[in-house]
């Protein structure tokens, strides 16, 4: 627990005013039974139910739970002590609370306490906020938590009267991934693994994961993408899949590698309905991890002021699931604020952009986008994403290859169709359309009570007006801004 210095640091220095965001309250009562351990003060617990406590040794008495006769309680005590207040914040509400808590904390006529508040969610008026630290609970480590998973394991046994089976790697896998998460939430999860087969082994591992990734996201702004994709799905990225087959060692390697930077990211540029979706989650699928994908909608939508909070608390989460893809799909339109959201979107991207740089965890960016001009500059700059693939409209020999591919998928035989035909009727269709048009032509088909053919595939596309037709400017735009800017996906 080296978190625990730094409280320790805190109290000795004699900080007046802590936060500590977690609905762990027992966590938060041994961490500082450890500080008092080396700091020697008094520690105090304080609840709406039991009022105020002294927890370092048996006294009698306690002080009615009321806010004012409490603080004033504080504030007469002469020996310096620390104060664990457990949803106390809720009651700064009143001028007089609030009024004492300052004095306290400002050393008026008060000794020189540390008074600590507790809760899942402590938001302070701005005059004590400023006078205030926030430190993160320190989490349980490696050693405590095998000493978790070896409890439960006892604990069932005993209950079960029999033995469990532990594969040792498994185990040790799991320990290790269980690492970011508070005790009750990583027992929570280690019970019900060993509830489920009475045993701890690699099948535990997808369970694990997907708890682990149930627990992080009380934002809700991640989605667990359970269906990766693989590259034999998309055709005409070739040099993507290349770009990453020859980065995935470095990057799932346990140890940083001497001489190469670990991957970070991507942009996928692109035309609409070229595969940019498919390629993000091809990408998680070729560096055989989980993909992870962000929502921007949400996070603007939902979470009205608290959008800053909500984005960090996801960031953070995705590093405890790493190695992952983090996918952030049309990422425009998550950042195209302008001056209108009273500067959101811009400590959004200011925020995002450092978290890029920063970040030490195997946490890969897969972001995409359909505009450029939408897009801030910041976000294109050089060293931000290591490349920015442009994924345009498939050429004549790709086409022939998605309809290949859809037309398998479909459980119609490709040898029955004449694919460089229809690979030249096709120009300017994205691979989107080409699947379409074979989706039409089946029901055309079915209509007709006959198998489709090439003749009603060509048909349907006769009927196709394509995107790059009907928008002719925008995609040329967009060319002709990739060109140079971006690598070419193919
Ligand atoms: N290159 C391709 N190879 C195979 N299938 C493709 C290809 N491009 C598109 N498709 C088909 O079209 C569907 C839609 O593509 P996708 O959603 O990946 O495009 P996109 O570029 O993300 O589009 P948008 O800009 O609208 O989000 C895919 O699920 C796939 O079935
Ligand atoms: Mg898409």
């Amino acid at each position: 627990m080296s978190e625990l210095d730094d409280l320790t640091t805190l109290v000795r220095a004699a900080t007046p005013l802590l936060v500590i965001e977690t609905v762990d309250e027992q966590r938060v009562i041994e961490c500082f039974r450890h500080v008092i351990a080396q700091a020697l003060h008094p520690l105090w617990r304080w609840t709406l139910t039991d009022g105020l406590q002294r927890l370092d040794f048996a006294a009698a008495g306690s002080v009615a739970p009321d806010a004012t006769a409490t603080l004033e309680a504080i504030r007469a005590q002469d020996e310096r002590g620390i104060y664990l207040m457990f949803d106390f914040h809720g009651l700064l509400g009143y001028a007089m609370s609030l009024r004492q808590l300052r004095e306290i904390v400002q050393r008026q006529r008060s000794a020189a306490h540390t008074i600590v508040l507790v809760g899942a969610k402590v938001e302070l008026p701005d005059e004590l906020e400023a006078l205030s630290l926030r430190v993160p609970l320190a989490l349980p480590d490696l050693k405590e938590l095998a000493g978790i998973l070896r409890g439960e394991a006892v604990a069932w046994q005993r209950e079960q009267n029999r033995r469990i089976e532990v594969d040792n790697d498994a185990a040790r896998t799991i320990v290790r991934n269980l690492l970011g998460l508070s005790a009750p939430d990583a027992r929570r999860i280690v019970r019900k693994l060993i509830y489920a087969d009475g045993a701890l082994g690699p099948n535990d591992l997808p369970v694990l994961m997907q708890s682990k990734f149930e627990l992080l996201n009380r934002s809700g702004l991640l989605h667990y993408e359970y269906a990766t994709a693989s590259f034999a799905d998309i055709a005409g990225v070739a040099r993507v899949r290349e770009w990453v087959a020859r980065r995935r060692a470095v990057f799932l390697a346990a140890a940083p590698d001497p001489v190469l930077d670990p991957p970070k990211g991507v942009l996928l540029l692109g035309v609409q309905g070229c595969g940019k979706s498919l390629a993000a989650k091809a990408i998680a699928g070729g560096f055989g991890v989980p993909l992870v994908r962000l929502d921007f909608g949400t996070l603007y939508d939902k979470y009205q002021g608290e959008t800053e909070k909500n984005l960090r608390e996801a960031l953070t989460s995705t590093e405890l699931l790493a190695p992952c893809v983090l996918w952030i799909d049309e990422i425009e339109k998550g950042l195209a604020g302008g001056g209108e959201d009273g500067g959101v979107s811009r400590r959004v991207l200011g925020y995002l952009l450092t978290w890029m740089a920063e970040r030490k965890a195997k946490v890969f960016v897969v972001a995409t986008a359909n505009a450029v001009n939408e897009l801030p500059a910041e976000l294109l700059r050089k060293g931000r994403f290591d490349e920015i693939f442009f994924v345009d409209l498939p050429k004549e020999s790709v086409r022939a290859e998605i309809f290949g591919m859809h037309l398998k998928r479909r459980k119609l035989d490709p040898a029955g169709f004449d694919l460089p035909t229809l690979a030249a009727a096709s120009n300017g269709c994205s691979g989107a359309e080409i699947e379409q048009t074979i989706v039409s032509a089946l029901y055309d088909a079915a209509g007709n009570g006959t198998p489709p053919d090439q003749a009603t595939l060509l048909h349907a596309l006769q009927q196709t007006r394509p995107l790059s037709v009907l928008m002719r400017e925008q995609v040329d735009a967009l060319r002709a801004w990739a060109q140079g800017r971006c690598v070419a996906a193919d």
